[in-house]
């Protein structure tokens, strides 16, 4: 609903809108969490690109649950499941909030159904199984291999049809409103967040009592990512100005199969996803003479849990000095990459590739944020009325290092709980009364900077040193070093951003600063290998960091 606007120039139209449910972020989570509010009130949901853009529609993997006994066709538990959770969190997971979620998977599943989610079945009406490093038994459920996708486009059908929801694409969330930053010392809850309207290049005020962080993860902080452009970490970035409590940043997980692609320059060589329900039919992961490598690590061989693998891949290749090593699906019958893997074949024959002759160079990539802002087992920050859910929240699901296809069960679960929570703390039309006066935007009279070789240059300088420096083997001096730059590289953004008109390369570069060094800090802080999290100078787990690293501004 739209209050109040005004002219800035003949370009920008400066509105204040509000509505009973903000929500950041258009994947799995957000918009579940969406449809849901939309019984109740009316919804904003805030994409920066079009809603399709998210994490949620790259996935390729699945979802993990375990479904009652006469909806497949093998034996399984939620207790499985948990165990293999709690054993690849390496120590660090909630049980508690492994146990709520993971007990949710059947009827999370059911609901998707509900929302016109197809799953594969098999030729008996069951419903079709993959495997991923890390399960002890068939529990993925998939859309052949753009299970993301499936979710995502159904989802966004339904949210788009309904009256009570406004989707508002190309719009960036700058920063929330709160009433500490407003000036209240007695209180702190969220009131909104200004918003840059890219196509009018104004700032406009949403004002919103309940508002949901739904924004993905962080993969951009690094040079090599599996995550689309858009992954730059915007949730943890705002919830930490604005004072939330973050956990865990120093667990980003590697995916250890992209395709390796020599003929590309730049990030875009080793992004393209192979997923890891490849290697669960049977696909091996060898060297350049065909040696099956992964024995050497770990029992279970090349569908070990993704750190373990994504470390032995980064060893075999500083060992060896080759670029890559290389995923083996030639043993497959004939047709059965194209059959169940379409995406993948086809994206790979597109790169001149043929997965039934040669085997997939690959390499491991940045894929996922395990850390985030903290939240309860029902989505709440330590703001009142905000709520995170999805990547950008840390729940104590994944704990040191998430088990594969956790995060779209956990994204869809965790937006009922926080919905639940959310009507039962704030349900709309028992809005607080005395909500302080919320000013417009200030632009200043800054300028559009001319410069843009510096964003550019510093976003670079962010990306390469992350990965030289922080990514799947760490070291102190590498971390310090890191750290330096950072420190330098924040200081430089900050007059940047204060410096001239805000632009959406300039949000991006501020969020990434901020989320690679909260990466950085909670890295420093945690001497010894846990999970995700390797250092050559602490290999071993130690007990007393056998906790969550909280980090908070203020
Ligand atoms: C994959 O398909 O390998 C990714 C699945 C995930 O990250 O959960």
């Amino acid at each position: 609903m739209i209050a109040n606007s005004r002219n800035l120039s003949s370009k920008s139209l400066i509105l204040t809108m509000k509505s009973d449910f903000l929500v950041i972020g258009s994947g799995i989570a957000g918009l579940s969490f969406a449809l849901r509010a939309a019984k109740h009130g009316s919804v904003t949901v805030i994409c920066k690109d079009e809603a399709l853009d998210s994490n949620t529609n790259w996935a390729q993997g699945g979802i993990s649950a375990v479904l009652p006994e006469n909806l497949r066709d093998q034996g399984d538990s939620n207790q499985e499941h948990i165990n293999d959770t709690l054993d690849a969190g390496a120590g660090l997971c909630n049980p508690e909030a492994v146990a709520a979620i993971i007990k949710e998977g059947a009827a999370t599943i059911e609901e998707l159904i509900q929302w016109g989610v197809d799953f594969d079945q098999d030729e008996n009406g069951k419903f079709s199984l993959g495997k991923e490093g890390g399960h002890t038994s068939r529990r993925i459920l998939h859309s052949k291999d753009t299970t993301g996708h499936e979710i995502a486009t159904s989802l966004l059908e339904q949210a788009r049809k309904h009256p009570q929801i406004q989707i508002l694409e190309n719009h960036f969330a700058i920063d929330l409103i709160t009433s500490a930053r407003l000036g209240s010392s007695t209180d702190d809850r969220v009131l909104g967040a200004y918003v840059l309207d890219q196509e009018s290049e104004s700032i406009h005020t949403f004002k919103s009592n309940r508002v949901v962080l739904a924004t993905g993860g962080c993969g951009k902080v690094y040079l090599y990512t599996t995550n689309p452009d858009s992954a730059t970490g915007d949730g943890v970035a705002m919830a930490w100005r604005a004072g939330a409590s973050i956990a865990n940043m120093e667990f980003v997980q590697f995916h250890p199969t992209c395709f390796y692609n020599p003929s590309a320059t730049g990030p875009e060589a080793r992004s393209f996803l192979v997923s890891e329900a490849v290697r669960g039919e049977g696909a091996k992961l060898i060297d350049r003479h065909g040696r099956e490598f992964m024995f050497e690590y770990d029992e279970r061989g090349s569908l070990a849990p993704r750190d373990i693998v994504a470390r032995a891949i980064d060893h075999e290749i500083k060992k060896t000095g080759a670029p890559c090593v290389f995923l083996d699906t030639t043993h497959y019958p004939k047709g059965f990459m194209k059959e169940r893997f379409p995406h993948i074949h086809q994206t790979l024959e597109s790169f001149g590739h043929d997965c039934e002759v040669d085997p997939i160079p690959v390499v491991p990539a940045a894929h996922y944020m395990c850390g985030g802002v903290v939240t309860d087992l029902h989505g709440k920050t330590t703001i009142r009325g905000l709520f995170a859910v999805g990547e950008s929240a840390c729940t104590g699901l994944h704990g040191a290092n998430r088990l594969a296809s956790n995060s779209l069960l956990e994204g869809n679960v965790m937006a009922r709980r926080a919905f639940d929570e959310m009507m039962r703390l704030y349900p709309p039309g028992k809005e607080t009364p005395t909500t302080p006066p919320i000013p417009e935007w200030e632009y200043g009279d800054t300028t559009t900077p001319d410069e843009l070789v510096v964003i550019y240059h510093n976003w670079d300088e962010i990306r390469r040193s992350m990965w030289d420096y922080v990514s799947i083997v760490r070291t102190d001096n590498r971390l310090k070093r890191a750290g330096y730059r950072l420190q330098n590289l924040r200081k430089e953004v900050r007059e940047f951003y204060w410096g001239h008109r805000v632009t959406r390369d300039i949000l991006e570069l501020r969020n990434l600063v901020t989320v690679a060094s909260l990466i950085v800090d909670s890295a420093v802080w945690r001497k010894e290998s846990r999970g995700i999290h390797y250092t050559l100078d602490h290999p071993e787990r130690v007990s007393k960091f056998e906790v969550d690293t909280v980090l908070r501004k203020f």
